[in-house]
Formats: C-alpha cells, structure tokens, sequence
C-alpha cells in the first residue's frame, strides 16, 4: 500500500434527529448563534486537515441550501441515503475522482459539534501508518450490566467496552469497498462496524468526553458549555 498523506472529510447530515421532537432536523437547530452543522463544518474546514468535505444531505431539506457554508468551494454537496451508512457511501461517491484509493478518508457526524482540532490531529497522526485505520473512542467509567427486561443477566468487563464516536478514520478504497459489499445490513451502525465485518481489526483512538453527539433536546446546552470551555 502506498503512503498517501492526503484527507477527506464526509460528513452524514441526512438525519431527521426524531429524539429531538424539534420542528426540523437536529443538525439545523440553533447552537451560540449558528445552527449545529455550520459549527461542526466550521471545526472540520478550520482544522486544516482536509482537501475538502463531502456532506451528505437529504434531497427533500430546505435548510442547506440557506446556509452560506452550503456554497463554500471546500464543501461537496452529495445526496443522502436511507439510513446513516447509505449516506456515507453516497458522500463517498461524491468524491470519486478526487480522492485516490489509498487517501485517508474521516467520516464525522453532524451532530457532533464539540470536535476539536487537537482530536482530529491526533486521530490523523496515530492512524496515519495504520494498515487499515480505527476511530476516536471514549472508555467506559460506569460498571456496565447487561439486561434481559429489567433483571441484571451479567456484569460486562469494562475494560473491553469502548463507545465508538467518530471522526472514524479508513482508506477511501477500502472504506467504499466495505460499505459497498454490507450494504442493506442492519449491523453496520459505523464506518468500523463495516469494515469488522470483512474481518478488519480497526484501531481505537481515545477522543474527547465533550465531542458528544446531539441527541435529545439537553444535549444543545451541554454542546454550548463545551464550546465555550473549549473557548
Ligand atoms: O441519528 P444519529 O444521531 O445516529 O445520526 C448520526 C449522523 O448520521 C447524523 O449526523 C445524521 O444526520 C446522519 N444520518 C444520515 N443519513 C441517515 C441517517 C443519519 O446522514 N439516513
């Protein structure tokens, strides 16, 4: 495999965030005066990691085309897809003669406004002599049960249980190839989760706790009490 140095970000933004029970999908609700996606575009551009981001973005949403960033010449508009990984892969098409197979590819959800920099940076240089790639992942410090209706079954060992965030980080060959041949299967909740499924042994790389993902409706005022700390 040769060594490109070269990043991609593609970014799924076709959710409709039915959590939220807000009148339009999360990544367009209000967060410190910009709505969740511009911030989350803005961290990924501002990083100066990328050649360009590919945003995944349903063809019925009358916000995107709104949003100034929307005609950024850095920003790639691709169609979205049913569900998360249909989206990725359609962002991943979009950048069919532009990225090489061997260029590095990280996909970030929308709804995580809180990325940094310093994560993107240190995911980028971990990975970047991995054969295959891995994500951001957060430890668990909670004693983890496992449940049938509400009895306790079992205690999981924590030490092997990561939460998977994202940027997730894979070659812009193999990552379309894996997502490619899962296609239709409901297990592929992930970019890794796709490519474990061809027998790949991703990395993890331990990320930040504040690069939550907008969920429920608390979430927007705990997102702006990052960024400020962060400020
Ligand atoms: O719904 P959830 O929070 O898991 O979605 C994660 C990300 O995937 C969000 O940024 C959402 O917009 C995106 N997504 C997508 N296409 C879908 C479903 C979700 O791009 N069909």
């Amino acid at each position: 495999m040769t060594n490109s140095n070269s990043c991609w970000a593609v970014v799924p933004a076709a959710g409709v965030g039915k959590r939220m029970q807000a009148d339009r999908p999360k990544q367009y609700l209000p967060l410190l005066g910009q709505t969740v996606i511009e911030h989350t575009l803005q961290r990924l551009l501002g990083s100066g990691a990328f050649q360009a981001v590919s945003v995944a973005i349903s063809v019925e949403d009358p916000y995107w085309p709104e949003l100034p960033i929307s005609q950024n010449p850095a920003v790639i508009t691709a169609p979205g897809g049913k569900e998360r990984a249909d989206s990725v892969l359609s962002a991943l098409k979009a950048l069919e003669g532009k990225a090489h197979e061997d260029d590095w590819v990280l996909v970030h959800d929308a709804a995580r406004p809180c990325i940094t920099s310093g994560d993107i940076q240190r995911l980028i240089a971990s990975l970047a002599q991995h054969p295959v790639g891995g994500i951001l992942a957060l430890s668990s410090h909670d004693t983890l049960k496992q449940v049938e209706g509400d009895q306790i079954v079992a205690t999981i060992n924590r030490q092997q249980i990561w939460r998977a965030l994202t940027p997730q980080m894979f070659r812009y060959g193999m990552l379309r190839q894996a997502l490619q041949n899962t296609e239709g299967n409901p297990a592929v909740t992930d970019e890794a989760s796709a490519l474990e499924l061809l027998g790949f042994r991703p990395s993890i790389v331990e990320g930040r706790p504040d690069n939550i993902k907008i969920t429920r409706p608390e979430d927007l005022e705990l997102a702006a009490f990052y960024m400020e700390q962060q400020a």
